[in-house]
């Protein structure tokens, strides 16, 4: 493994970035989150033992790393103050190695009410966001207006910032001062978590570099998936972030050289939770199958994840505009049991056949998948533990993908497990 990696996700998220962090962390020193909030859900589970980490690092299971968040992210100070309390209760201690840049935006419970009541007035158009408050906090980023983990410790910048924010925002909340949610009362529950994120707030940015030059290993976990990229994903159903490797450099203040290599985490089928575009969405049977069998539930919101064959259009996108060199294939045991396994190889839009993603999303919507179809390998492969020895067509299938994206797999996973996989 080179010294410092990042880890992407290549479809709609869920691809199983959290386990493969969790592997890659034993040899990192440190480990980073750059953008996306508690949208976010990693599941990690090793011996008896599951989590699901929303907003810190996946690292922080493994005693003694270095964990980061970034200023990209958007944290929700009580969802992080859970999460910490949580992982207390399940014997990981946190104490002096979570550090939180202090130019981050915070989420707040405004926002978590914009998400759904702008969810709700959107009805059945509405793109199913996690109702995090996501979108609504990376609003008022952009805008200028976010609070930031800094301005918990000025208070008249901070009360000026929570009135403004109520009076701009009469519409949605209704009745003067703000109407509801009261700011007095956000101000004091904000007062509240105040001293316990104090001693977590750094400069991120100078802290990874000063760890850079120290010669230590760098491994930055992204969240959501390239499809759910603001600028290159299903936009307008996508996330409100830059989920690809350039909101790894903005989202922490570093320079492209601080990355050495950038692994894609690649679900041997795909899925996708909440609205928007999938063109190889399955609504048959072998969907149902998918879903059972991989277990596929949301982390974050338990919602039941669509699902369908792989699409190496979708990958040939997000190997792209990620840079991606090597990939970590996950879930491969889900398809032990299939005696047809498609892989979707290109498009047909309007009577033409093409290979590339059309970043429209009406021509996105009306693409008809082109399968090649291969023999399933009708055997478990979750106890196998080098490529040569999986099943003939299971390594005709992976090699089919790896040629494809010119790109090398350097992980194969065949359960949820940490010891269920394969390393190359
Ligand atoms: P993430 O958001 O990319 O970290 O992925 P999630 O944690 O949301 O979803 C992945 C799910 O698949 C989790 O329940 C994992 O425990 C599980 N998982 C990860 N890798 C494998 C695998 O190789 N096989 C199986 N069967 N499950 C896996
Ligand atoms: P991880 O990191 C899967 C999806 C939501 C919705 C869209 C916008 O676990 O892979 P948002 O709440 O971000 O405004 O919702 O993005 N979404 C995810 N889907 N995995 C995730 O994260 C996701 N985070 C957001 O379902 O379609
Ligand atoms: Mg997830």
């Amino acid at each position: 493994m080179s010294k410092n990696v990042i880890v992407v996700g290549c479809q709609w998220g869920d691809e199983g970035k959290g386990k493969v962090v969790d592997l890659l962390a034993e040899k990192a020193d440190v480990i980073v989150r750059f953008q996306g909030g508690a949208n976010a859900g990693h599941t990690i589970l090793f011996g008896d033992k599951k989590f699901i980490l929303h907003l810190i690092p996946s690292g922080i299971i493994h005693p003694g790393k270095l964990c980061l968040i970034g200023n990209g992210v958007v944290l929700d100070p009580f969802g992080l103050i859970e999460e910490l309390d949580l992982l207390k209760t399940q014997g990981i201690d946190t104490e002096g190695r979570l550090f939180i840049s202090s130019a981050v935006n915070l989420v707040m419970p405004y926002h978590k009410l914009a998400d759904s009541l702008e969810e709700k007035k959107r009805g059945g158009d509405g793109i199913g966001t996690t109702l995090r408050g996501i979108g609504p906090a990376y609003r008022d980023k952009v805008s200028r207006r976010g609070i930031r983990l800094c301005d918990l410790y000025a208070h008249d910048r901070l009360k000026a910032k929570l009135n403004e924010y109520a009076r701009l925002n009469l519409e949605y909340f209704g009745g003067p001062d703000g109407g509801k949610p009261a700011t007095e009362e956000i101000y004091n529950d904000l007062m509240q978590v105040a001293p316990i994120l104090r001693p977590l707030m750094t400069d991120v940015s100078i802290e990874l570099q000063k760890c850079h030059r120290a010669g230590k290993s760098i491994l930055y976990e992204g969240a959501q998936g390239a499809m759910l990229d603001v600028d290159l994903g299903t936009y307008p159903f996508a996330t409100s972030s830059n989920t690809t490797v350039g909101g790894a450099l903005t989202g922490l203040g570093i320079g492209p050289k601080m990355i050495d290599e950038v692994i894609g985490v690649v679900k041997a089928y795909a899925t996708r939770v909440g609205s928007g575009p999938f063109p190889t969405e399955l609504q048959d049977e072998a969907g149902k199958k998918l879903r059972d069998v991989g277990g596929e539930y949301g982390a974050t919101t338990g919602r039941p994840r669509r699902t369908g064959w792989l699409d190496l259009v979708v990958l040939r996108h997000a190997c792209r505009i990620n840079g991606v060199e090597k990939i970590a294939v996950t879930k491969l045991d889900v398809l032990d049991d299939f005696r047809e396994i498609n892989i979707c190889v290109g498009y047909r839009l309007h009577g033409q056949d093409i290979s590339e993603i059309p970043l429209d999303m009406a021509d996105l919507s009306q693409v008809q998948p082109i399968y090649m179809t291969f023999h399933g390998w009708m055997s478990s492969t979750t106890d196998i533990d080098s490529f040569k020895l999986l099943p003939e067509n299971a390594r005709k299938y992976l090699s089919f993908i790896a040629d494809d994206l010119g790109v090398k797999i350097c992980l194969i996973s065949t359960g949820a497990k940490r010891e269920k996989t394969i390393v190359i």
